[in-house]
């Protein structure tokens, strides 16, 4: 028996197109659109009409950088695939990629199927996998053609993190290579982090331990070196490269460089380097823990240069790094060790309410903020066009968008299971109303009405943003 469902009168924008019209989901899939008030749009029959007038009906948001559950530092990040998806869906988001982690002395395949045993059953939203490489030897290599194969088109690799999931320049190489034989990419943790760990080593013995040293060993010319190296290094393999959660404008700068220079290097920054700053890593109390990530939050001069890269495609994609750790008991490792605190902040479900505030902000325009959130982390990781737009045949993953309402961020109202927001008390023009994954109501006019389990994998093509 077929499903259909009728969203009729809403401002329909993709990464291309804004226009007023109705959408027909069957067996959920979007079927077809015509211009609201046209006969091919009245037309339309379903079971259900959502009305959407005088709001925004978007793609779902693709969220390509996640790590739920991931083991860090002692701890695990405290959200489960099941609290994470169903924050996701809250704030606007269908899909996300998450980072399945292979332990030095274990192979690809053991950690991927880690991996989907934690994620099978649990998820309200679809979802894939992303492979963190963290020992590259012949087997490994061999490994990377079949997850490509199988759907796990993409690895990452840590210039940072000697010890833990750090890989040298000749294990990224052969990586590099292998990827540009086999269509994976490479994405990089560009931080050099031997360096680090010299100055970070230094820092405590000067009795530096406080949170903001976390932000003063992470230096920003040490993102810029190794972001430079990754990029050196994939021109000589001859692979694309894609560069995570950039934050130093130094870095941008040499993204643009090799860009003009027609290399095809791609780079993804995050919400909390756009909105938060050195400043909240520096506040009293050990309230600065709460903002230790890596790459490290940097002074505000930096932002503008990264909203200038979002607009000039010199940085492609808003992914969350989404890594939440709790202040009572995670962060507060840490105390009196900066080098302790779990790095990560929450955000899978701030991500679409913060760039909508952008573009209310004047940053960037309504298509460019489905594009870098939705549409081209999805063609990016090999999804589009079955997520990322709204188009017949695409999966019906839709949000139905509040332009006008007004909300305030708060951990008395968000999702995530974690006990503050990096963004509290922060004031947001617009907000998700209804959520529609695979054209089953997820978030019904502010209500929960999804389940876990709901969510699938998701198989990945190659990049398909190269062509
Ligand atoms: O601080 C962060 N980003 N934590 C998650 C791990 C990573 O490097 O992405
Ligand atoms: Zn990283
Ligand atoms: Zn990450
Ligand atoms: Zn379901």
């Amino acid at each position: 028996m077929s499903s259909r469902t009728v969203i009729r009168g809403g401002l329909v924008i993709t990464a291309s197109d804004e226009i007023h019209a109705d959408v027909l989901i069957e067996d959920g899939r979007i079927a077809a659109l015509a211009a609201s008030g046209t006969p091919a749009a009245e037309a339309f029959t379903g079971e259900r009409t959502i009305d959407a007038t005088g709001k925004y009906v978007i793609p779902g948001g693709v969220d390509a950088h996640t790590h739920m559950e991931l083991p860090f530092g002692g701890t695990f990040a405290s959200d489960t695939f099941e609290t994470g998806t169903r924050a996701a869906a809250w704030g606007g988001t269908t899909t996300i990629v998450d980072f399945a982690v292979q332990s030095v002395g274990h192979s690809l395949r053991e950690g991927l199927d880690a991996w989907h045993a934690k994620a099978e059953g649990n998820c309200a939203i679809d979802y894939g996998f992303h492979m963190i490489v963290s020992d590259v030897n012949q087997e490994t290599l061999k490994e990377m053609d079949l997850l490509v194969e199988e759907g796990v088109t993409s690895f990452k690799q840590f210039m940072a993190y000697p010890g833990v999931f750090y890989s040298d320049d000749g294990q990224i190489l052969r990586a590099m290579q292998r990827s540009a034989e086999n269509g994976g990419l490479i994405m990089m943790h560009a931080e050099n982090g031997i360096a680090i760990d010299v100055l970070v080593e230094q820092a405590l013995a000067r009795g530096e331990t406080d949170p903001r040293y976390h932000g003063e060993v992470r230096k920003a010319l040490l993102e810029a070196e190794a972001t430079h190296r990754a990029i050196k290094l994939a021109q000589v393999a001859g692979a694309p490269l894609y560069v995570v959660h950039v934050s130093a404008m130094e870095a941008v700068a040499e993204l643009a460089r090799a860009r003009d220079e027609g290399l095809p290097v791609f780079a993804e920054t995050c919400p909390q380097y756009l909105f938060l700053s050195t400043d909240n890593l520096a506040e009293p109390d050990f309230e600065g823990s709460k903002y230790v990530c890596s790459t490290p939050l940097r002074p505000r001069e930096h932002q503008a240069k990264l909203w200038q890269g979002l607009r000039t495609n010199d940085l492609q994609v808003v992914s969350t790094d989404h890594c939440p750790f709790c202040f009572v008991g995670q962060k507060e490792l840490g105390r009196g060790d900066f080098s302790k605190i779990p790095n990560g902040l929450p955000g899978v479900e701030n991500r679409m309410d913060l760039l909508h505030q952008a573009v209310v902000d004047g940053h960037i325009s309504r298509r460019r903020w489905i594009e870098i959130a939705c549409a081209t982390p999805a063609r990016m990781f090999g999804m589009y066009p079955k997520k990322g737009t709204i188009a017949p045949g695409a999966d019906a993953d839709v949000v139905i968008y509040d332009p006008n309402a007004e909300q305030v961020m708060s951990v008395e109202t968000h999702h995530m299971n974690v006990d503050y927001s990096a963004y509290e008390g922060k004031r947001i023009t617009g907000r998700v109303e209804t959520v529609l994954s695979r054209g089953e109501l997820v978030i019904t006019e502010r209500e929960y009405t999804g389940h876990a389990g709901h969510g699938v994998y998701t198989p990945r093509s190659t990049c398909q943003y190269l062509n």
